[in-house]
């Protein structure tokens, strides 16, 4: 990759942002997973876009995650939930290589995206994070940069770009983060003087530009106002149209509105790796879960 501006591309490595032209293919016929979870049989498995098979994840002696198998389904809202501590970040993060800026931190098990082995042996992990979005816990803008160049900034250094173009790009990602209409008279001001809400959809947006194929959110919402979480939530539909979407929250009641699916994370005792001990559409998982943990977590029984 021939990026121009090293300290940028790390920036938007660690931050995630994109690659222009990002190529979606039609997926191939994808393995079963050794480890699927429940209420899966029979369903076509070419629906899945990232397929998880077997990972464990450690940080350095210590195992964080034990043999999680999950199949995140393409266009669909998949949330990740389960108490604190159990690995959904360490999860998510290894969807796209993320946790590598960890000292320490690796994996064992296959992700494949549309097929591909994101952790092949020839494969460049910032190449994984441009098809592999991901918007962070905590808003991230560039301080330095207008809400315009923020969104622009991923995209920039894939190479040059008319006027035009990023113009419509910037409006069509604020559109489909919701943002637009509070910020399309004051482009050139600072990214950092939006509200956090603000800011957080700025991300949004930005990681939209870059044209992923899925989108990654660990807790997007959890520092915000109910107004701006209500916007992050209502641009999720628009989302999915577009995108593979997943989700971690800790909000029961956002889990069980925007997404389709569920995959709830439980450490079984104390000191042993988090497993992924449910997974399955979110109406069952709400209404009539296999497994009793799963129960008493979505009905706040504990967590
Ligand atoms: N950078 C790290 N170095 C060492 N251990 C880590 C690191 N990040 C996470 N862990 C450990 O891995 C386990 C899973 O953590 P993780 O952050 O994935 O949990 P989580 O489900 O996201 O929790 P929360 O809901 O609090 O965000 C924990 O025991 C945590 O202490
Ligand atoms: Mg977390």
């Amino acid at each position: 990759m021939d990026f121009k501006d090293t300290t940028k591309e790390q920036a938007l490595n660690t931050d995630q942002a994109d690659e222009s032209g990002s190529q979606r293919r039609e997926s191939a016929r994808l393995p079963e997973p050794q480890h699927s979870s429940e209420g899966q049989a029979g369903e076509p498995i070419t629906e899945a876009t990232v397929v998880v098979e077997n990972l464990n994840m450690y940080y350095g002696s210590f195992k964080a995650l034990k043999d999680v198998g999950m199949r995140i389904r393409r266009h669909r809202v998949t949330a990740l939930i389960g108490p604190s501590g159990c690995g959904k970040s360490t999860f998510i993060r290894s969807l796209n290589r993320m946790h590598e800026i960890v000292p320490g931190a690796r994996v064992d098990g296959k992700v494949l995206l549309e097929g591909d082995d994101i952790y092949a042996k020839d494969v460049d992990p910032v190449r994984v994070r441009r098809r592999v979005g991901m918007v962070f816990q905590k808003p991230n803008p560039f301080p330095t940069m207008s809400i315009y160049d923020n969104v622009i900034a991923g995209i920039k250094l894939g190479g040059k770009r008319k006027k035009t173009e990023l113009d419509n790009i910037v409006e069509k990602t604020l559109r489909q983060a919701a943002l637009w209409n509070e910020v399309k008279d004051k482009l050139k001001d600072g990214g950092t003087a939006l509200s956090g809400g603000q800011q957080q959809r700025l991300c949004i947006a930005r990681t939209l530009a870059m044209e992923p194929e899925v989108i990654l959110m660990d807790e997007p919402a959890s520092a915000l106002d109910p107004v701006s979480t209500q916007k992050i939530e209502d641009a999720m539909e628009e989302l999915k149209k577009r995108y593979t979407v997943v989700i971690v929250t800790h909000n029961m009641q956002q889990a069980a509105r925007i997404s389709d699916y569920t995959g709830f994370f439980y450490i079984e005792n104390m000191g042993d790796p988090g497993q992924l001990w449910e997974f399955d559409e979110t109406t069952k998982m709400f209404s009539s879960p296999n497994r009793k943990e799963t129960e008493d977590y979505v009905t706040g029984r504990f967590g």
